[in-house]
């Protein structure tokens, strides 16, 4: 294979960013669902050196490597309580047995991952055909879309729920993958997961540029790319996470859609430039990605918060620019994000910081995200109407909000907030709602 052709079309650093955000993004899906950390990576992995043995063409073991960090996309719609039924009985109920459809679905809309997405779509079927949604039986399932399943099963008895203890983890692993053989999975993918663990797993710290290069990962993720008509992956996968964000908490449906683009909006009457206008818009989308590391019971919440509980919360402003900075190239949208609940007097969080210390960005994103958590409905209260959320804003213009920002924000007519707010939910956040 050669690489030349086509890193003449796209940079290396697109490359880098396309894995970066998938990496972040399956990080952020493991915090959301409570993973024990970083489970998408380890299935990730663990799926691709599975494949490689049973010599799966690069094209497939990209499209496994993707699967495997984002086949719990179809969990996000099910509630904590479902998922916590499903974990100790080991079964799921009927109704909830589409979910593998809904990841697969949210993931085709990330450009250049439909092959993934149909990985993701068979991992919960098996061998024997007692699997779902379709109750697929042998060759009906695709020999990747098994390896996915047996590895992420394997993850989950070993770092989740640990039925053996009196096993060490590698016993353990080698004691599911024999009783798998030849009734969930094929003999062969069985056979090819013992040969990984008998060769000693790579671990995470291991599988770097290098295992890339030897699976010609970066060359396959180009030529997908640019195949794919989209001009812009990182925006799609950006919604992608969003919409992620937004799905942990039942009020929020696209208020990190709604937030980036109210800011947006701002920053371009205020006269921004284009790129500082997009740097607020990703921020926009990813500023509460901290908040999925919180539990819904204090998300939710419809009482008076305990210090302890205030103090989970306070933090998720730091936890949005350490994720965001998780992607390479994007330290300043990590910054924007990080401060978007600094006041202008300094009374704000995470940091305290105060007026022209705070960065623009965050400034535009306070006065965004404010008028949205007002202007759409609560636990505790029916959204609020334009002129409410105006006088709020500038009653606290110069003390909470940056004045200017404030005065921006007036000169924009209602209509323009409004066709952002009347906007129809995106298909992925459709497909998220659709789930539940
Ligand atoms: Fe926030
Ligand atoms: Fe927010």
């Amino acid at each position: 294979m050669n690489p030349h052709p086509i890193s003449q079309i796209l940079s290396n650093r697109q490359q880098r960013l396309f894995k970066d955000l998938l990496k972040a993004l399956g990080l952020v899906l493991d915090l959301a669902l409570g993973n024990k950390q970083q489970h998408s990576l380890r299935v990730a992995i663990a799926s691709v050196q599975t494949g490689a043995i049973l010599g799966l063409a690069s094209e497939e073991l990209r499209d496994l490597f993707y699967a495997g960090l984002l086949h719990d996309l179809g969990e996000i719609c099910l509630s904590d309580e479902d998922r916590r039924t499903m974990a100790l009985s080991g079964v799921t109920p009927a109704h909830l047995r589409n979910y593998p459809a809904v990841a697969a679905d949210i993931c085709a809309w990330i450009p250049s991952l439909d092959g993934a997405a149909q990985l993701i779509r068979q991992h919960r079927e098996r061998f024997d055909g007692s699997g779902y949604p379709e109750g697929l039986r042998g060759a009906q399932i695709t020999q990747a879309s098994q390896i996915l399943a047996l590895v992420n099963e394997l993850d989950d008895q070993v770092f989740l729920t640990s039925p053996r203890l009196d096993l060490d983890p590698r016993a353990r692993l080698r004691d599911v993958a024999w009783r798998w053989r030849g009734r969930k999975v094929s003999e062969e993918v069985a056979d090819a997961y013992l040969e990984v663990q008998e060769k000693g797993p790579w671990t995470m710290s291991v599988f770097a540029e290098t295992q890339w290069r030897q699976l010609h990962l970066d060359v396959v993720d180009l030529a997908k790319l640019i195949k794919f008509d989209e001009p812009n992956f990182v925006e799609s996968i950006l919604r992608v996470f969003a919409a992620i964000i937004d799905a942990k908490h039942a009020y929020t449906h696209g208020h990190s859609w709604r937030v980036a683009a109210f800011a947006r909006l701002i920053a371009r009457h205020a006269g921004r430039s284009e790129s500082e206008q997009m740097k607020i818009y990703h921020a926009g989308l990813l500023h509460d990605a901290g908040k999925v590391a919180i539990p819904t019971n204090i998300l939710d919440k419809p009482g008076k918060l305990t210090a302890e509980e205030w103090a989970i919360v306070r933090e998720h402003p730091r936890k949005s620019g350490l994720i965001v900075r998780a992607i390479g190239g994007m330290e300043d949208v990590a910054e924007i994000a990080g401060f978007h609940h600094e006041r202008w007097d300094g009374t704000g969080y995470f940091q305290g910081l105060a007026a022209a210390a705070i960065p623009y960005g965050s400034r535009v994103l306070s006065v965004a995200d404010t008028y949205d958590a007002m202007c759409s409905d609560r636990a505790y209260r029916r959204a609020l109407s334009y002129e409410a959320a105006y006088e709020e804003l500038n009653r606290f213009a110069g003390t909470m909000y940056d004045a200017e920002v404030v005065a921006v924000f007036n000169r924009i007519s209602k209509a323009e907030f409004e066709e952002i707010q009347n906007a129809e939910l995106e298909e992925i956040q459709r497909a998220i709602t659709r789930g539940r």
